[in-house]
């Protein structure tokens, strides 16, 4: 048996699959986020130990005897999180996550040094996590002062799973630090932010052992003590290895909180000027791109809470058949946006209302806006280099068929649907435990799952789409002139 964690924005995940990778049982566990201030969001990451001891509680109440066959673990969570450190290990303050926008003043500072874009192969975006280190400098220096360790939040999970402080490629690509191409610390950037590499956990690959399970965490959940645990990844490779989405030509959209349009690259391709990610892979020596969104479901889970009805409640009312644009626009700029425009001031807006607006249209447009914004990452992605042909959907929104409708029509390339299962994140964390712990070869152990079916754009509303997408790319720049 091998066990996948995934730490993501809204609640941690505990997969276990067997030796030939079949899925045996999960536990979960939610999370929230807190928002302090505008642009702000955080966690604690007490609360993600908490997380995971519920799963994991969960998953040993229902499969103990197979909890206890576990031979190897894989972590994967949500990047780019400052988790701060004392000396002691102990948490100086709430981790600053992916999507917290306070540090874009600091991150045009970094990004205006070539060196950043030179060594990283990114932009420094605001939700990277060197920016923040420096937001912290700036405005909390009494913390800065005494930051003995930044982690990811995945690597604080391993932190508290195996007393060591170790990271890996795929979510260290997007700290700002990592010198992408060749996969080790930018002592040079490190010190533009004045720290240093002692700060910085040691590195592996993702299919790496990365530290052992504590025997205390062992006797409590009946795991043997010692269990490797593997390097794993952030969260979009880690889905991608549990898609296998692992070579070049192979591409994923995923719907979760945030949203991401990923292509596996053949060798390291970056481009930052296209404001795509360009970062290590989990698989040894493999790169990829993605262009990902701030808000995805978070859009749809913002209309759910304003409206008072469940996120499935209100993509039923739209029924399954693709309806043309209404007129009515939706730009998903809640937290502002990373590709294409890196604009953390930009907020979301809905356009051309009208009387007989109502509730559905309202969703119809926050579905269409969100796969506009794909659409945007597609071409931000074929400035980069890399032509998508079809794209394999994932994600808690994937459960919306319209929504993938329309994503397939405004991304004019057909959207596949995997065979019943649970093919993320969690799924991919389990097996690069079963790698680490076994020695398989990486690319055998991450193949892509059978289609289940295959959503074609749809043909008669092709023009009307793009249409809607011509005005959806006119907004952004009405919206940021009126908020100058
Ligand atoms: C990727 C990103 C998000 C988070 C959230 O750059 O910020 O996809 O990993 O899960």
């Amino acid at each position: 048996m091998y066990l996948g964690l995934d730490l993501g924005t809204s609640g941690v995940k505990a997969l276990l699959i067997d030796a030939g990778q079949k899925i045996i049982g999960s536990g979960h566990a939610s999370l929230d986020v807190s928002r302090p201030h505008p642009g702000w969001s955080e966690q604690n990451p007490a609360d993600w130990i908490r997380a995971c001891e519920t799963a994991i509680a969960e998953l040993k109440a229902s499969h103990p005897k197979e909890l206890a066959a576990v031979k190897g673990i894989g972590l994967s969570g949500h990047m780019h999180g400052a988790t701060l450190l004392h000396a002691g290990d102990q948490v100086l303050r709430p981790c600053i996550l992916w999507n917290d926008t306070r540090s874009h003043a600091e991150a045009a500072a970094l990004d205006a040094d070539p060196r950043f874009r030179q060594l990283t192969g990114n932009i420094v975006f605001p939700g990277f996590t060197a920016p923040k280190l420096a937001w912290v400098k700036n405005n909390e220096p009494s913390v800065f002062a005494k930051v003995a360790k930044v982690l990811l939040p995945k690597d604080f999970l391993r932190l508290w799973l195996t007393g060591e402080h170790i990271s890996e490629m795929s979510d260290s690509a997007g700290t700002s630090w990592l010198d992408v191409g060749k996969r080790r610390w930018s002592p040079e950037l490190l010190a533009a932010t004045s720290l240093d590499e002692r700060q910085m956990p040691s590195l592996v690959e993702g299919t790496e052992k990365a530290g052992a399970l504590r025997a205390e965490l062992a006797a409590s959940w009946g795991i043997a003590s010692g269990t490797p645990v593997a390097g794993g990844a952030g969260d979009n490779a880690a889905s991608a290895c549990g898609m296998g989405t692992v070579g070049a030509g192979h591409a994923f959209v995923s719907l979760g909180t945030s949203g991401v349009l990923f292509a596996a690259n053949a060798s390291y391709l970056p481009n930052p000027a296209s404001a795509v990610h360009t970062f290590c892979h989990a698989l040894p020596n493999t790169w990829h791109q993605m262009g990902v969104i701030l808000s995805a479901t978070d859009s749809l889970n913002w209309l759910s809470e304003i409206s008072g009805k469940k996120a499935g409640e209100l993509t039923a009312e739209l029924g399954d058949v693709l309806k043309a644009p209404s007129g009515v626009s939706f730009l998903p700029y809640l937290s502002g946006e990373r590709t294409p425009h890196n604009d953390s001031a930009i907020r979301g807006s809905f356009t051309g209302l009208a009387h007989e607006s109502g509730r559905a249209v309202l969703t119809q447009a926050v579905l269409e806006g969100v796969a506009f914004a794909f659409r945007d990452s597609l071409e931000a992605l074929k400035t980069a280099g890399t032509d998508l042909t079809r794209v394999t959907a994932i994600g808690g929104g994937s459960r919306s068929r319209y929504w993938l409708k329309a994503i397939a029509t405004a991304l004019q390339v057909p959207v596949d649907i995997p065979a019943d299962g649970d093919f993320g994140a969690a799924f991919g964390a389990a097996r690069l435990g079963l790698i680490a712990a076994t020695g398989a070869d990486p690319r055998a152990v991450c193949t892509a799952p059978r289609t289940d079916a295959t959503i074609e754009p749809d043909a008669a509303l092709g023009g009307a789409y793009a249409d809607a997408y011509q005005r959806y790319r006119a907004l952004y720049p009405a919206i940021k002139g009126a908020m100058a």
